[in-house]
């Protein structure tokens, strides 16, 4: 059978395979690149197993022809660790609050997760955001909270230093407020 050429950005370098036509990205990123992170569960589009990043967005790659991934800049579950492959403060925060769960839906919540933090850089989205990013991503063996609980610890933590500061400010000072109050009327006794 014939071979195409395609050539995209695979987490951070760049690569160039050959592919029949309609070779699932899928299996050209287990087979033909060796990268066994991303799972395949449903092999239909209903479980997110699959989920990677095409040009920063989540997408199943179960689905997708390789061949319509050219040019197109590619991050898989392997790509979301630093560099020297130290966890990334996502990976982390899964570790340390028990969201991390079986091999086979983990690599995509990750990778969904990631979407949603970058498209919500700068501030901590809500549980219901956070929910509604991983609704792709399904596990029928356990619970989200810990999950939802890992994405929303992640985005604190890469918030700036200024903007964490701001965010506890109107706490404080409703504590600041609610001091000089009572200190007020403890006087006026
Ligand atoms: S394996 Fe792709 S969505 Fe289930
Ligand atoms: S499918 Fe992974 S823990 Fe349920």
């Amino acid at each position: 059978m014939s071979r195409i050429a395609v050539t995209f950005t695979l987490n951070g370098a760049r690569r160039r395979v050959r592919v029949a036509p309609m070779k699932r990205l899928l299996d050209v990123l287990r087979e033909d690149c060796a990268l066994t992170g991303t799972k395949e569960g449903c092999g239909e589009g209903e479980c997110g197993a699959c989920t990677v990043l095409i040009d920063g967005r989540a997408a199943n790659s179960c689905l997708i022809p390789a061949v319509h991934a050219d040019g197109a800049t590619l991050v898989t579950v392997e790509g979301l660790a630093r560099r020297g492959g130290a966890l990334s403060a996502l990976q982390q925060a899964f570790v340390t609050m028990g969201g991390a769960q079986c091999g086979i839906c983990t690599p995509g919540i990750l990778v969904s997760a990631q979407e949603l933090l970058l498209r919500s850089r700068g501030r901590v989205p809500g549980d219901a955001e956070v929910r509604e990013a991983l609704a792709g991503n399904l596990c029928r063996c356990t619970g989200y909270q810990k999950i939802v609980d890992a994405v929303r610890a992640a985005a604190r933590e890469a918030m700036p230093a200024r903007a964490r500061a701001a965010r506890r400010a109107p706490k404080a000072r409703a504590t600041a407020k609610a001091r000089r109050t009572a200190k007020r009327a403890r006087r006026a006794r």
